[in-house]
C-alpha cells in the first residue's frame, strides 16, 4: 500500500506494511512515537525473557559493547579517564547500558520511551547489583535536569530509525553533553533499507527509496523480536520507521553544534538481517555506520 492509501479509520488493520510519508508535523512525530512505545512495550517479552542470561553475562564481567563502539570510544582513551557519566538513549532493557560500566564508565543514565523496557533494565540493575538511573520518557523529553551533565552519549544498534525528529533529537543530545563531551553513535545504515529482505541476492526493495522515506507495519522480523507470544499479529500496535541518510544524520550533529570528530561505514553489523543473504553478499555493503562529534 502506498503512502496515498491509508485505511479508512473504521477499516481493520491486519498489519501489512505500508509506505507513510515522513513526519513533518510535531502531532505526527509524537504520535509515532506514542505508537512505538506501546509496540515496544509488547516487544519487550523477549528482553524480560532474556534477562537471567544478560545478568549471568554482566556478573560474570562481560561488556555487550560491539568492537566498532569499543575502537572508536578507546580512541578518546579508557573509559576510565575520562567517562564520568555516560547517557545511553534508547536504553532498552540496558544491557549496553551496564556494560559501559564494565568498559570503565563511573556512573550510567538510560533513557527509554518504553516502560516496559525500563521494568526490565532497572530489573537487571537489581539482580546485577550494577548501579544506574533510569528514566521512561521519549528521547525528545529527556528532564533537563540532566542537561550538561553526560562525558558520553551513546546511542544506536537499532534507535535512529525509531526517532521521527532528527532536529529535535540532535538538540537532546546537545543540551546533554558536558563542553568537550562526546556522542558516539552506531546503527544500521540507512543503505540496508534499500535492501529486499528475503532476497538471496543483493537487489532493491519495491518501493524504497534513500530519501524521505518512512513506513510502518505490525510485527517483529524473526532475527529481531520475532512472534510475541500471546499476541496476534494483527492486534499488535503498528509501528513506524524513519530511514535518516547518512548526510542527514551527521548534519543535524552539526547544525546543533557539535563538531565531528569521526565517521564511518562498516560492512560488520551487530544484528543478522537478511536471513537468506550469503556472508559474501552482505559484505559487498555498508552495513552499519558511526559517527562520533563533541560538543566545543
Ligand atoms: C531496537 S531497540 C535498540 C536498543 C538497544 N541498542 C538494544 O539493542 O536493545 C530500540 C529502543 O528504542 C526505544 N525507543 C523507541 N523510540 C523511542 C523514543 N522516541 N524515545 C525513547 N526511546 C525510544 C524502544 O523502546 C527500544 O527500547
Amino acid at each position: 500500500m502506498n503512502a496515498d492509501k491509508q485505511p479508512e479509520p473504521h477499516e481493520a488493520d491486519s498489519g501489512e506494511w505500508r509506505l507513510e510519508r515522513p513526519a513533518t508535523d510535531e502531532n505526527e512525530v509524537r504520535r509515532r512515537h506514542a505508537a512505538n512505545r506501546s509496540a515496544f512495550n509488547e516487544g519487550a517479552r523477549t528482553y524480560a525473557a532474556e534477562l537471567e542470561r544478560a545478568a549471568r553475562f554482566l556478573a560474570s564481567g562481560n561488556s555487550n559493547m560491539h568492537p566498532v563502539e569499543r575502537r572508536n570510544l578507546e580512541r578518546y582513551g579508557p573509559l576510565s579517564d575520562w567517562c564520568r557519566t555516560a547517557v545511553h538513549l534508547q536504553c532498552a532493557g540496558g544491557l549496553d547500558t551496564l556494560s559501559l560500566l564494565v568498559e570503565g564508565a563511573d556512573s550510567v543514565v538510560g533513557v527509554d520511551i518504553s516502560e516496559a523496557m525500563i521494568e526490565s533494565a532497572r530489573e537487571l540493575s537489581r539482580r546485577t547489583a550494577m548501579s544506574a538511573r533510569w528514566y521512561c520518557c521519549d528521547v525528545l523529553d529527556t528532564p533537563n535536569e540532566l542537561d550538561g551533565s553526560a562525558d558520553l552519549v551513546y546511542t544506536g544498534r537499532g534507535a535512529l530509525p525509531w526517532i521521527h525528529d532528527l532536529t529535535e533529537w540532535a538538540a537532546v543530545v546537545e543540551r546533554l553533553l558536558r563542553p568537550d563531551g562526546v556522542v558516539c553513535i552506531y546503527d544500521s545504515h540507512p543503505f540496508q533499507a534499500m535492501i529486499s529482505w528475503e532476497s538471496s541476492k543483493l537487489e532493491l526493495a519495491p518501493e524504497t527509496r534513500y530519501f524521505d522515506y518512512a513506513d510502518s507495519e505490525k510485527g517483529w522480523s524473526d532475527e529481531y523480536i520475532g512472534e510475541i507470544e500471546g499476541i496476534d499479529v494483527s492486534k499488535q500496535t503498528r509501528k513506524y520507521e524513519r530511514v535518516w541518510p547518512l548526510a542527514e544524520v551527521v548534519q543535524a550533529l552539526i547544525d546543533a553544534g557539535l563538531a565531528l570528530d569521526r565517521l564511518g561505514e562498516h560492512a560488520e553489523d551487530f544484528w543478522r538481517p537478511f536471513p537468506a543473504l550469503p556472508d559474501s553478499e552482505r559484505a559487498r555493503i555498508p552495513n552499519t555506520f558511526s559517527v562520533c562529534a563533541r560538543k566545543r
